[in-house]
C-alpha cells in the first residue's frame, strides 16, 4: 500500500525570537478558526487518500505546545478516524520549553506523540536572552524533566551555534549539558542571518558581533568530534543520533518521499507533483471558510530536476547515496552519468566511493557546494 508523511503546520508562538523567520508570529486571537481550518484542510485530502497509510506525522511550527492541547488532541482524532493509521512509526511535536505544562505533556502521551523535538539554542541564559528566547536553561531542565517523567523516550534538542558573542566553550557546555541529560537526538544548526529579523537589522547596523567564518567551522568541527564521542551518530549535516534514533520524518524529506503538508505555507511532494499552501493568513481562513483550498501554487518536477534534487539531498546524509536505491528509484546506474564527477571529486578528497555508496569526506561536508555544483545539469 503507499504511503506518504503528514507535516502539520502551528504558526503561533509566544514570542518572535531575533532570529527567526519562520512563518510563525505572537497572538492567539485566530487559533480556533485556524485549527479547525487544518480539520477542514484534512477533510479535503481524506478521499484521495483513502487508499493511503500515513508513515509519520510531524506536527512543527511555530510552536505547537504553545496553543492549547486540546485543538491538537481535536486534529489527532479526526486523522485517527478518518485516516489509515495502523502503521505510523513516529508522531513529533515541536515544543519550546517555555510552553509545557504537566497537563500538555499527558495529553500529547494519549493521544500517540511519541517523540518531541524542542527548541533550545544555548544553555547560557545570557545567550538566550540576547538571541529573545522566552525561556531560562532552568525551565528547560525542567520542562525536559517533566517530559521525561510522563514516559516520552525519544527527545530531539535544537541547538545553534554561530550566535552572537558565542564562545567555542559555551558552545561545548551546552552540548555537554544536553548530553549529560540523555536527549536521544540533537540538532544544531548554524546560525542564519535571515532577512525579516532583528538580528538582521542589528547586523545591517553593525550591532553584532558575530563569530567568523573559520571559527563557525571550527566550532562545527569540534560539537561533531564531541557528539560522535559520546555515541551520537552524525547521519545528517545538522543532525545527530543515538542508534536508533534518527527521525524517521526528516528522513521523508531528505530521501525526496511523499508527503502532505497542511496549514499555512507549508509544501507537498505527492501525486507527483510539489505544491504550496498560502503564507497569507487571512486568505487561508477566508478561502477555506468557502470550502476551498488553500493551495497557492503547484509544479510538476521533471524527472531528471528530482533526480538532481535526490543526489543533493542525499549527499547531506551521512550514508550518502546508495547506489541500488539510486538505480531502482530512476532506472539508470549513477555511473551511467556521474562517472566523471565521481572520479573528479574522490580523486579530490571530498568524495568517498565503495561498492555500494557514495559519500562526502569530512572535507566534502565543509565544501559540500563545490561538489553539489557539478551534479547540478
Ligand atoms: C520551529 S523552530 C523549533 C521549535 C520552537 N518553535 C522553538 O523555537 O523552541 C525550529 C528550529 O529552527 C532553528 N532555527 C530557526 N531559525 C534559525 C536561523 N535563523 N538560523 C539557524 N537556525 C534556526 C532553531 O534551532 C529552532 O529551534
Ligand atoms: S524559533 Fe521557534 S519560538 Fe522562536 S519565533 Fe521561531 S518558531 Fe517561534
Amino acid at each position: 500500500m503507499s504511503k506518504f508523511s503528514l507535516y502539520i503546520h502551528i504558526p503561533f508562538c509566544e514570542k518572535k525570537c531575533y532570529y527567526c523567520d519562520f512563518v510563525s508570529f505572537p497572538g492567539k486571537e485566530q487559533v480556533s478558526l485556524y485549527m479547525d481550518n487544518i480539520i477542514k484542510e484534512l477533510a479535503l485530502y481524506k478521499d484521495r487518500l483513502s487508499s493511503y497509510e500515513i508513515d509519520t506525522i510531524f506536527i512543527g511550527g511555530g510552536t505547537p505546545t504553545s496553543i492549547e492541547p486540546e485543538y491538537i488532541a481535536s486534529i489527532m482524532d479526526y486523522i485517527y478516524q478518518n485516516y489509515k493509521t495502523n502503521h505510523i512509526q513516529e508522531i513529533t511535536i515541536e515544543a519550546n520549553p517555555g510552553t509545557i505544562d504537566q497537563m500538555k505533556a499527558y495529553i500529547y502521551k494519549q493521544i500517540g506523540i511519541n517523540r518531541i523535538s524542542m527548541g533550545l539554542q544555548s544553555l547560557n541564559n545570557n545567550l538566550l536572552k540576547s538571541i529573545g528566547r522566552i525561556h531560562s536553561s532552568e525551565e528547560f531542565i525542567s520542562s525536559y524533566k517533566l517530559l521525561r517523567s510522563t514516559g516520552f523516550d525519544n527527545i530531539n534538542i535544537d541547538l545553534m551555534l554561530g550566535l552572537p558573542c558565542q564562545t567555542i566553550d559555551d558552545l561545548i557546555n551546552s552540548i555537554d549539558g544536553v548530553i549529560n541529560l540523555g536527549a536521544n537526538h540533537i540538532s544544531l544548526y548554524s546560525l542564519i542571518i535571515e532577512d525579516n529579523t532583528i538580528l538582521n537589522k542589528w547586523y545591517k547596523k553593525g550591532l553584532l558581533e558575530l563569530p567568523s567564518e573559520d571559527m563557525d567551522r571550527e566550532m562545527y568541527h569540534k560539537a561533531v568530534e564531541l557528539l560522535e564521542n559520546k555515541g551520537y551518530k552524525q547521519y545528517e549535516i545538522s543532525n545527530f543520533a543515538k542508534p536508533a534514533y534518527e527521525c524517521k520524518h526528516n528522513l521523508i524529506y531528505w530521501k525526496v518521499k511523499p508527503y502532505l503538508g497542511l496549514g499555512l505555507s507549508s509544501h507537498s511532494n505527492l501525486f507527483n507533483k510539489r505544491f504550496w499552501n498560502t503564507s497569507n493568513l487571512k486568505f487561508y481562513n477566508d478561502i477555506l471558510a468557502k470550502g476551498k483550498s488553500p493551495i497557492e501554487g503547484e509544479e510538476i518536477i521533471p524527472k531528471d530536476v528530482e533526480l538532481v534534487e535526490y543526489l543533493i539531498l542525499g549527499l547531506r546524509l551521512n550514508d550518502g547515496i546508495i547506489k541500488e536505491e539510486f538505480k531502482s528509484r530512476f532506472n539508470i546506474e549513477l555511473d551511467n552519468i556521474y562517472r566523471k564527477v565521481i572520479d573528479k571529486h574522490v580523486k579530490g578528497g571530498l568524495l568517498y566511493e565503495d561498492e555500494k555508496s557514495i559519500k562526502l569526506t569530512k572535507m566534502g561536508r565543509d565544501l559540500s557546494n563545490m561538489v553539489e555544483l557539478d551534479f547540478m545539469p
